[in-house]
C-alpha cells in the first residue's frame, strides 16, 4: 500500500505546456489511493481542460474564487481547500507562478490556497532551459526552498521549444515516487522494528476444550497497523483472533498457547527496537492436555493448573536498551497496581486500562487508557477508537525516544 493512500492531495496546475501531464498525475495519484482535488490557474485551462481533470479526480475542479458556473453565487473557500490538503503539489510550476509564490502575490485562487497552506508543498518547475537557468528563476527556487517547499527538479530532455536541456517537468511517475520517498523518509518510526503481541491465548484441556479469555486482539492489531503507517517494520505475534491484517510492513506470527507465544516473542525480541505486549496471556495452563476428549463421568472435574511463564517480565530481564511496553488491566487500585507492574517487570511504559471505565475493555472498538512512564509521568486520555488510542501510545513512545 502506498503512503499516499487515503491522503488528501491538492494538485495545483499552472499555465505551461506540461499541464497536459497533470492528467496522468491525477490518474497516478488516484491509483495510489489518494483523494485528489485540482486547483487551476485561469490560463492553465488553455492547456488542459477542467473537464478532463474533474473526470479523472472525481472531484470538481477549482479555478476562481467564486463558483465556476455561477459567478458571485458561492465563494470557493481557499482556506478550506488548503486545510483539506495533506499535501499540495504544484505541477507544472511555471516561472510566473513561482515568482508569485515567492513574493506573496495572491491574484488567483491557487496562490491564495498556497499562502493559506499548513501542509507540505511540493512544486515541479517546468520551463525552457534558459528560463530554468536564469538568475531570477534560481533566486525563486532558493526562496521557495527556504520557505520549506520541496522542489522536484525538472528533467533533462527535449523541450517544447525544440531545444534540449533541463527544464521539462519531471515525469508523473518520478514526481509520485519522489513524494512517496519524502514521506517515507520522514516517518517517525522509519527503520524501527516493532514487536507486538495481541489477542488471547488458548490453553488446551483436551483435544476440543481450552481455557481462554475474551480478548479480541483489536488493540494490538490497531497498534500494529498504526505503527506500520508510521514507518515501522512490525512483527505481530497473535493469539487466536478473528481479525485479518494485510500490510506489507506487518509480519503476522500465529500462535495458540501462552508457551507458543513465549517462544515466538523471544525469537523475535532480539531484533526489535520497541516491544509492546498487549496480549491477554493466560496466567494458568492445564498441567497436562488429555489425549482424548474428557467424558462427563464425574460430578466434579478437577483440572490442575500451572502458572504460565510471564513473557513481559522475562523480556524485562533481558531488555538492555530496547523500549518495553506492557498493558495492565485492573479493577481496583488501578494506578498503584500498574505502577507496581511497571517496576516489577522492568518496563519503560505501562498502558493502564481500567475495567471500571465505560468504553474500555476487551471486545469494544474503543478504549480509555492512562500511560505511566518509568519516570512516573502519568497521562490520561478520553475514551477513543482503538486506532486513535494506538496512535496516542505510539506518539508518546516516539516523543520519549526520538524527539
Ligand atoms: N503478560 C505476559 N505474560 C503473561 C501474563 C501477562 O506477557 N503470562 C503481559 C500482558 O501481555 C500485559 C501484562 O503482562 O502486557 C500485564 O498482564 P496482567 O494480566 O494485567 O498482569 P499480570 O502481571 O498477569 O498480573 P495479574 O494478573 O496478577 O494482575
Amino acid at each position: 500500500m502506498s503512503v499516499l493512500s487515503g491522503k488528501n492531495i491538492l494538485l495545483g496546475v499552472t499555465a505551461g505546456i506540461a499541464a497536459y501531464k497533470s492528467a496522468f498525475l491525477v490518474r497516478l495519484l488516484i491509483k495510489k489511493g489518494a483523494n485528489v482535488k485540482v486547483v487551476m490557474t485561469p490560463t492553465s485551462k488553455e492547456f488542459v481542460t477542467p473537464l478532463t481533470l474533474s473526470t479523472l479526480s472525481k472531484n470538481k475542479v477549482y479555478s476562481s474564487f467564486t463558483k465556476e458556473d455561477n459567478e458571485n453565487a458561492q465563494w470557493n473557500n481557499h482556506v478550506e481547500l488548503a486545510l483539506w490538503a495533506n499535501l499540495i503539489l504544484i505541477a507544472p510550476a511555471t516561472a510566473n507562478t513561482m515568482s508569485k509564490m515567492a513574493n506573496g502575490t495572491c491574484d488567483n485562487l491557487l496562490l491564495a490556497v498556497y499562502l493559506s497552506a499548513k501542509c507540505p508543498v511540493y512544486y515541479a518547475p517546468a520551463m525552457d532551459l534558459d528560463m530554468y537557468k536564469h538568475p531570477s528563476t534560481l533566486k525563486y527556487f532558493k526562496i521557495l526552498n527556504d520557505f520549506g517547499d520541496i522542489q522536484i527538479p525538472a528533467a533533462i530532455g527535449e523541450l517544447a521549444s525544440g531545444l534540449e536541456g533541463q527544464g521539462r517537468m519531471a515525469s508523473p511517475e518520478d514526481i509520485v515516487s519522489l513524494i512517496e520517498k519524502y514521506i517515507l523518509d520522514a516517518l517517525p518510526l522509519k527503520d524501527k522494528e516493532l514487536l507486538i503481541t495481541a489477542g488471547p491465548t488458548y490453553e488446551a484441556i483436551d483435544p476440543v476444550r481450552f481455557i481462554g479469555n475474551h480478548s479480541s486482539g483489536k488493540m494490538g492489531y490497531a497498534i500494529a497497523e498504526v505503527a506500520a503507517n508510521l514507518g515501522a517494520q512490525v512483527t505481530l505475534i497473535s493469539g487466536p483472533v478473528s481479525l485479518d491484517i494485510n500490510n506489507e510492513a506487518i509480519r503476522v506470527i500465529n500462535v495458540v498457547s501462552a508457551d507458543e507465544m513465549f517462544k515466538a516473542t523471544h525469537r523475535y525480541f532480539k531484533n526489535c527496537d520497541i516491544a509492546i505486549l498487549s496480549a491477554a496471556v493466560a496466567d494458568f495452563t492445564p498441567n497436562e492436555e488429555a489425549l482424548h476428549k474428557i467424558k462427563k463421568k464425574e460430578e466434579i472435574l478437577t483440572i490442575k493448573l500451572n502458572k504460565t511463564k510471564d513473557i513481559l517480565a522475562s523480556l524485562g530481564e533481558i531488555k538492555s536498551n530496547k523500549y518495553l511496553v506492557g498493558f495492565a488491566l485492573e479493577t481496583q487500585n488501578e494506578l498503584e497496581n500498574a505502577k507496581t507492574k511497571l517496576k516489577k517487570k522492568n518496563l519503560d511504559l505501562i498502558v493502564l486500562n481500567s475495567l471500571n471505565d465505560k468504553g474500555a475493555g476487551f471486545k469494544s472498538d474503543t478504549n480509555k487508557i492512562t500511560l505511566i512512564s518509568k519516570d512516573n509521568k502519568i497521562v490520561s486520555f478520553n475514551v477513543k477508537l482503538k486506532k486513535e488510542v494506538a496512535n496516542d501510545i505510539l506518539q508518546h513512545i516516539i516523543k520519549e525516544l526520538y524527539v
